[in-house]
């Protein structure tokens, strides 16, 4: 007791002191308080632990060190020891898995074991440093973790920066138009409404803050989980540091420790979630333009797809729809009765997609602005004002789309669109796109679920955060049918709730280029449902610049033309010959493959793998392959490489290590070099894999044209056990969430004498076709009988020795006898 008081007096004695010390200095100007410029974590003097967390301390900041699973790590940082609340938009859920995990300490460092990762905290300095169980260090700090106060905004710009070794290489970071290996360059996240991007050009419209680093052929992730601008320097200032910074939020990343990239990329779908299964027909060839009106308009061009025999499942409808752009209106006058439009388009097999922006025009006769307004739904200035800004309708107010009653309200509204018959919506220009200004203010408020914050934390989720209106409010309209979404902008975990497109680029064969890379890009970082705007946006492609998007579009997981207003007519038959049979030749094999794309998409959806995937994500231990980025695979069986160059005849090729079909010719290849292909206009480089079994569906105009009376099997011959996957399901309803689809596994495996293959299947599901058509490519022998689960089968041989045969769906093994 006594001592107590004893406490309290020395306490109040000090209070005074320091009062007086302050009074002394506040006639001082020159000893006014200083902003913290660039502090350092201290020496880390104490640690302690809460479940999966561990606390250390340098007596002032908090460092926790979070066991996600036994490969992630997440590492937070507490300037002054108060940790912000735990919120994210990329991890809705963090679940730990983590099953055996320890802390130890010696007289050097504190270590955060898990069965695969250590996270080493230095005690001489707080380095933090991770290593595998090998202990090779895989990711070191270079200084300590650090922060600075911003003094206007209050908070701190937050930093890490780590060493970067000389031949490591980064990969991801979302849809950055450069080199797909991103050594050597600084790059900035803050969505940006970047029409007629150029190479280099940087932000662009989506800020997903992952990398990947491969080093001595070890591969981690970094996630920077950090919604404020953010920056990311690979070596770019100095070749020896890889730093990471925000202007703003918490310094908060998850090391994801591979050893392979593919971990990663998977450990990272874990966090941030993949895309839902897209209605099978979102998987189908759309077409695109700004904007195809009237009504008579837009059926002439669905007319000119089944004239000229041009799948088509797509059609979208841009902003002159709507009335004085006023969003969830028509223009009469252009589409006097979109209902019955829309019908006949569907009935055409048509699936009618609509944009929608975020500006919703001021106008107290406007229901959707009124009921904002009434509502307090739109976003608002640091004083209370409105935000305000022009865009497409003219003044406009925007949607808080971080508020959940206002998701919840914008998803009603596509009430309307829905019962006309409406089956995708289009989210774009939500950076937010503003004329003039480029985007809000920083001052403009966010409710940010609960956790509010200034423009600076919600800008680069804004986008996200529509589409998730959009994607939840059309899922509970269209009850058991999958939604179709695209949109522009995102942030990590975007693919959740949408498709992404890269945005406004130019007919040129830079931008083929660019959008190849974009692509495998956006793969890696999450987002593997993608395509670029084939063709590109502004200016005119030539027939053959064209005709080459259309190959590298088949390719893509979303496939769309698209070309803005002031460009020439863009249809795949508007070059004439022999651009349009190409083009039908290639978006028909779109349709053909689609049984294949739909299982790769399942294999995502499911199991976390990307559906493009780059040649380093194959062989990452090879340098040289950190450095290619024309050639990838769509899913893993097929390998892709887009012709480039305007007039090429021939272009070399890299191939993987194994054996390899030249998918036009039935040739085989031995991969882990370089072939030079010829590359007429009629095709492009494609190989399979030996040992696939890769699924055809016949050629149909539209998804659903035709019963499915037979899928074609053709099966690449090798001479290794190969397993391919074959995943069906009603292709429209969320069925597949209760588990009502079928999975099937082939296993073929060759021998001089023999090939054979196996077929098992789990699920709920029955496809109505009932047999399969055999096509078995590459056989060295020619066969003697084909024994079908023990029975003998009749078997005709084509001219490119492929051998053709049927059986029924349900076969269990299949022996092809020398
Ligand atoms: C933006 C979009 C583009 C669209 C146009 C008109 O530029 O990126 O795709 O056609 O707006 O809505």
């Amino acid at each position: 007791m006594e001592d107590n008081i004893l406490n309290q007096e020395l306490l109040a004695n000090r209070l005074i002191e320091e009062e007086e010390e302050e009074f002394h200095h506040l006639n001082n100007p020159a000893d006014g308080i200083k902003p913290i410029i660039k502090k350092y974590l201290g020496v880390p003097n104490h640690a302690d632990q809460l479940d999966n967390k561990f606390f250390f301390t340098d007596g002032d900041a908090k460092v926790e060190v979070t066991v996600v699973t036994d490969e992630i790590i997440r590492v937070r940082l507490a300037p002054h020891g108060v940790f912000l609340e735990e919120f994210s938009y990329a991890v809705p859920k963090l679940e730990h898995k983590a099953t055996v995990f320890a802390l130890h300490e010696d007289e050097n460092e504190f270590r955060v074991s898990t069965s695969v990762v250590n996270c080493h905290i230095r005690k001489d300095d707080f380095f933090i440093s991770f290593s595998d169980i090998q202990n090779h260090i895989t990711s070191a700090d270079a200084v300590p973790m650090h922060w600075e106060e911003n003094v206007k905004f209050g908070g701190y710009y937050v930093y890490c920066t780590k060493t970067c070794a000389s031949q490591e290489s980064f990969f991801g970071l979302g849809d950055k138009p450069t080199e797909l290996n991103l050594r050597g360059k600084r790059l900035k996240n803050w969505n940006t409404d970047a029409y007629s991007f150029a190479w280099n050009q940087d932000p662009l419209y989506r800020s997903i803050p992952f990398y990947i680093s491969v080093n001595e052929g070890i591969a981690h992730g970094i996630f920077f989980d950090n919604t404020f601008k953010a920056h990311f320097d690979f070596g770019a200032e100095d070749p020896t540091k890889t730093s990471f910074w925000a202007d703003g939020g918490e310094l908060q990343y998850y090391y994801i420790h591979g050893p392979h990239m593919m971990d990663v990329v998977k450990s990272y779908h874990l966090l941030t979630g993949t895309h839902p299964m897209p209605p099978l027909w979102a998987l189908g060839y759309h077409q695109c333009r700004w904007s195809y009106y009237p009504e008579a308009k837009v059926k002439k061009i669905a007319n000119g797809f089944r004239e000229n025999k041009i799948p088509c499942d797509g059609i979208y409808l841009d902003i002159d729809y709507m009335d004085g752009y006023r969003c969830f209106t028509w223009n009469r006058k252009y589409f006097p009765d979109p209902k019955k439009m829309i019908k006949e388009l569907a009935a055409d097999g048509f699936k009618t997609v609509v944009i929608i922006d975020p500006g919703i025009r001021v106008d107290d006769n406007y229901s959707v602005f009124k009921e904002g307004k009434e509502n307090r739904y739109f976003c608002r200035r640091c004083d209370d004002y409105f935000m305000e800004g022009h865009v497409w309708p003219g003044r406009c107010q925007f949607p808080d789309f971080t508020n959940p009653d206002v998701r919840t309200w914008w998803g009603g509204l596509f009430d309307e669109l829905v019962q006309l018959g409406v089956a995708g919506v289009w989210n774009d220009m939500n950076e937010p796109a503003v004329f003039g200004a480029g985007t809000f203010p920083d001052d403009v408020r966010h409710q940010y679920d609960g956790f509010r914050g200034s423009h600076r934390k919600a800008h680069n989720v804004y986008g996200m955060q529509m589409v998730r209106a959009t994607y939840e409010g059309l899922r509970k309209l269209m009850k058991n049918k999958r939604p179709f979404t695209i949109t522009r902008a995102g942030y990590s975990g975007v693919q959740r709730y949408s498709s992404v497109w890269t945005g406004d680029n130019v007919a040129s064969w830079e931008h083929l280029k660019l959008g190849n890379i974009q692509m495998q890009r956006l793969s890696t970082s999450g987002i593997s449902f993608c395509g670029t705007d084939i063709g590109g946006f502004s200016g005119e492609p030539d027939g053959e610049l064209f005709t080459r998007w259309i190959q590298m579009g088949t390719f893509s997981p979303f496939m769309r033309a698209h070309s803005a207003g002031d460009t020439k007519e863009r249809e795949p038959w508007s070059f004439g010959a022999p651009f349009t049979a190409i083009n039908r030749k290639f978006i028909e094999l779109r349709y053909r493959m689609l049984p294949y794309l739909y299982s790769t998409f399942w294999e995502h959806h499911r199991y976390g793998f990307p559906i493009l995937r780059s040649i380093v994500m194959q062989e990452q231990d090879e340098i040289s392959n950190h450095f290619r980025q024309d050639e990838f695979t769509y899913g893993d069986k097929i390998l892709i490489c887009p012709v480039l160059e305007p007039g090429q005849q021939s272009r070399k090729v890299y191939l993987p290590k194994g054996k390899w079909y030249n998918f036009w010719t039935y040739e085989m290849v031995d991969g882990g070099k370089e072939v030079t292909v010829p590359t007429p206009l009629e095709t492009i480089p494609i190989f399979v894999k030996a040992g696939s079994v890769i699924p055809e569906y016949p050629v149909m105009q539209y998804v659903g044209e035709k019963e499915i009376e037979e899928v074609k099997l053709n099966i690449y011959y090798s001479n290794y056990e190969v397993n391919s996957f074959l995943f069906e399901d009603y292709g429209e309803t969320f069925a597949y969430e209760q588990d009502i689809y079928l999975e099937k596994k082939f296993v073929v495996s060759g021998k001089s004498t023999v090939l054979t293959v196996q077929q098992s299947m789990e699920g709920l599901y029955t496809p109505r076709y009932e047999s399969y058509y055999f096509n078995v490519i590459g056989l060295p022998f020619a066969p003697t009988k084909i024994l079908a689960d023990g029975k003998d089968v009749p078997y005709s041989i084509d001219e490119n020795k492929c051998v053709e045969f049927k059986f029924t769906k349900n076969f269990k093994q299949i022996e092809i006898v020398k």
